[in-house]
C-alpha cells in the first residue's frame, strides 16, 4: 500500500507531462474584460504589488499551489527547486499531499524544505478524506512539523477519489472533523479543492466551523478526472476509465466561484486557483475578491529543470501583473482587491 501511494504521486506527474489536455486550458478569466485606462496618471515604477500572508511579506500575491512530494529523486528535485525559487522571489509555496510520508517514511525528505526557504510562507498539505481513513490531529501536526509550515492546506477531492481506481470515497461527516482539527491545530487551516471548486454552500459550512482561509480551486486548469482516467488499465475497472473523460470538465469556473463567495469576504481570506495562467488572470482574480492567487501546473516543467527556470516564470508573472495594474491606474493591492469598478 505505501509503495502504491508513493508510485501514484509519480504517476500523476508522468500523466500531466504526457497529456497536454490534462490542463483544460479554458481561460475562463477571458470572459472578464477590464477597464483600460489611457490616462492611468501613475508611473509604472511606483506600483507596489507586495502583500502579507499569514504574517509574512510576499513580493506579490502568488503561491505555488500544492503539487508533489514522495520518495523519488525527480520529486525531491521538483520540491527543492520550487522552494528555492519561492524564497528567492518572495512568493508562497505549498507542497503536495503528505499522506505518502506518513505511510512511507522515506518520502519525508522531499517535504523537509525549510532549509531551502527559511523566510517565505510554506504550507503543508493533506487530503481531508483521510480523516475517515484513520488520519487525525497527529498526522496534521506531523505534516506541519516536517515542513516547518506556516499553515496546513486540507484538500477536498471527491471527483478525483470517485474516478481513481483505488479511490477513497467516504466523505461523510468531514465538515465537523475539519472544524475540530482547525480548532486544535497550532497553525491556520486552509481549505481547498483540487480543480472542481468549493461552492458557496461548501464555504459556508467551512466558515461555520471556524475556517478562515478558502482556496476556491475551481475548474478551468488541471483536470484530476482526466488524470485519473489515464491511470485505469484493462481489468482495473468496469468502465475502463470512461467516466474520467466524461467528468473531465466538471466543476465551477474559478471566476464564478469568486463571485459566488463574495458575501463571505469579510469573514474569510479568499485564495484563487484553478486555471490562472497569467498576471492578467491574477489581477482579475483579485478584483473579484481574492487576496492571493495559486498556480500549479505551469510550474511543473520549469521545476523539473532548475530553480532558475521557476524564478524566470515567477518574474514573468510579476511583470504581467504589474503591467495590468499600470493599465488600470492602480498602485497598491488595497486599491485592487474587490474593486469591481475595474471590470469593463
Ligand atoms: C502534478 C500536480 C499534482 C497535484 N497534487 C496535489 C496535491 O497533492 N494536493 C493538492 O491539494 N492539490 C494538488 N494539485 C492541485 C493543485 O494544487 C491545484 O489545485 C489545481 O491543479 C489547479 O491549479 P492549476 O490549474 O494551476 O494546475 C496538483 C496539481 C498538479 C498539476
Amino acid at each position: 500500500m505505501s509503495e502504491e501511494i508513493n508510485h501514484r504521486k509519480y504517476d500523476h506527474i508522468r500523466i500531466v507531462r504526457d497529456d497536454d489536455s490534462t490542463d483544460r486550458g479554458k481561460s475562463y478569466f477571458d470572459a472578464w474584460p477590464l477597464q483600460h485606462r489611457a490616462l492611468p496618471e501613475i508611473d509604472l515604477k511606483e506600483i507596489d504589488p507586495s502583500t502579507r500572508f499569514l504574517g509574512k511579506p510576499l513580493s506579490f500575491p502568488l503561491m505555488i499551489s500544492p503539487m508533489t512530494g514522495g520518495d523519488h529523486d525527480l520529486v525531491r528535485a521538483i520540491n527543492k527547486n520550487l522552494a528555492k525559487a519561492a524564497e528567492a522571489t518572495g512568493v508562497a509555496m505549498a507542497v503536495g499531499s503528505q499522506r505518502v510520508m506518513i505511510t512511507h517514511p522515506a518520502a519525508r525528505e522531499s517535504f523537509a524544505l525549510r532549509p531551502f526557504a527559511p523566510k517565505t510562507v510554506l504550507l503543508a498539505n493533506l487530503g481531508a478524506v483521510q480523516f475517515n481513513y484513520g488520519f487525525g490531529l497527529r498526522e496534521c501536526q506531523q505534516a506541519l512539523e516536517i515542513l516547518g509550515a506556516d499553515g496546513l492546506y486540507l484538500h477536498l477531492n471527491p471527483l478525483q477519489e470517485a474516478i481513481q481506481p483505488e479511490g477513497e470515497t467516504d466523505f461523510r461527516g468531514l465538515a465537523d472533523k475539519i472544524g475540530a482539527i482547525a480548532a486544535a491545530l497550532p497553525r491556520p487551516l486552509l481549505l481547498k479543492e483540487v480543480g472542481s471548486g468549493l461552492s458557496l454552500r461548501d464555504a459556508e459550512m467551512a466558515v461555520a466551523r471556524g475556517i478562515r482561509y478558502i482556496d476556491v480551486a475551481g475548474s478551468g486548469g488541471t483536470s484530476w478526472s482526466r488524470i485519473e482516467h489515464f491511470r485505469h488499465r484493462p481489468g482495473r475497472s468496469s468502465d475502463g476509465g470512461r467516466a474520467g473523460l466524461l467528468f473531465q470538465d466538471w466543476g465551477i469556473p474559478t471566476p464564478d466561484l469568486l463571485r459566488q463567495l463574495s458575501p463571505l469576504r469579510d469573514r474569510v481570506t479568499l485564495i484563487a486557483s484553478g486555471g490562472i495562467r497569467s498576471g492578467i488572470d491574477m489581477a482579475k482574480a483579485l478584483i473579484l475578491g481574492a487576496s492571493l492567487c495559486g498556480i500549479a501546473k505551469p510550474f511543473l516543467e520549469p521545476a523539473l529543470r532548475s530553480a532558475d527556470e521557476v524564478i524566470q516564470l515567477i518574474e514573468q508573472l510579476r511583470k504581467e501583473f504589474i503591467i495590468t495594474l499600470f493599465l488600470l491606474g492602480i498602485r497598491r493591492l488595497d486599491e485592487l482587491i474587490g474593486n469591481e469598478s475595474l471590470l469593463a
